[in-house]
């Protein structure tokens, strides 16, 4: 496979800067044991308040950082945003967009998460985009309906350059699997991610299609981790509850090695 597995950490709104400091402390002690075993990219995205502490601690490392969000606009009057610039300067590479709390919460829809892509882009950043349906979409077997227009949307704010569509990154993320417990099983998750795949496609062409990544996340545990990233489209994945331990978010890397 011509993609490489990327494990992400999403902490959420958790982790003031002397807990952050200690969980990355810890990701990094386990790293140095797997020294000279094939690891995954590994990305832990803290909340904003905590990136520049837990930057400088993975600074030098193979550990990237993220942000969880961040603004559609330029620098001005936006009370209360921040810029993809703002989260370069503090070494962020990555930065997740439209999460299902984003969604749901702040009212986020596909074009507004389609435009911060294209901000993150114009800033630097690699956008991880989200997208997931929920228990009633599901169940009403609108699942790829749902997914189909979340990715659709992406497609007219995607830059030009071929290097850069290649590194947009996927992450599915159902809606009811998402801090419950309850898992995808790996074949629902093959099934979107296939679907996904095959959209990218039929709009951007096998080449670039190969080359996106393509996150599973939703209640993913180190006992569930390998199975799922077995998948044949799935490329790693974005997680929540179990990246606020070090030993268990070190379990799912393990889970997917290089
Ligand atoms: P979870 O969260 O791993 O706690 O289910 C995943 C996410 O929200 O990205």
């Amino acid at each position: 496979m011509s993609r490489r597995g990327l494990v992400a950490g999403n902490w959420k709104m958790n982790g003031l800067i002397g807990v952050a400091d200690s969980l990355v402390g810890g990701i990094l002690d386990g790293l140095a044991k797997r020294a000279g075993k094939s690891v995954c990219e590994v990305l832990v995205c803290p909340p904003f308040t905590a990136i520049q502490s837990v930057g400088k601690r993975v600074g030098g490392t193979a550990i990237r950082l993220g942000g969880q969000n961040m603004s559609e606009h330029k620098p001005g009057a936006h009370t209360g945003e921040i810029t993809g610039q703002m989260l370069t300067e503090l070494g962020c590479t990555y930065v997740i967009l439209g999460h299902s709390e984003r969604r749901s919460m702040y009212g986020e829809d596909s074009a507004l998460v389609s435009r911060k892509m294209a901000s993150a882009y114009r800033d630097g950043l690699t956008p991880i985009v989200c997208v997931g349906e929920t228990l009633a979409e599901r169940e009403s077997n609108r699942t790829l309906d749902v997914i189909g227009e979340q990715v659709s949307a992406i497609f007219p704010n995607l830059p030009a350059d071929e290097a850069k569509r290649q590194q947009l990154v996927l992450a599915y993320e159902p809606v009811w699997a998402i801090g419950t417990g309850k898992t995808a099983s790996p074949e629902q998750a093959q099934e979107v991610h296939a679907f996904i795949r095959k959209m990218l496609v039929d709009k951007l062409g096998n080449d670039t299609a190969s080359k996106v990544r393509i996150l599973y996340g939703g209640s993913v545990k180190p006992d569930n981790a390998s199975v799922i990233f077995s998948k044949p489209d799935v490329d790693g994945g974005l997680i929540g509850g179990a990246a606020l331990k070090a030993e268990d978010f070190l379990g799912i890397i393990d889970g997917f090695p290089g």
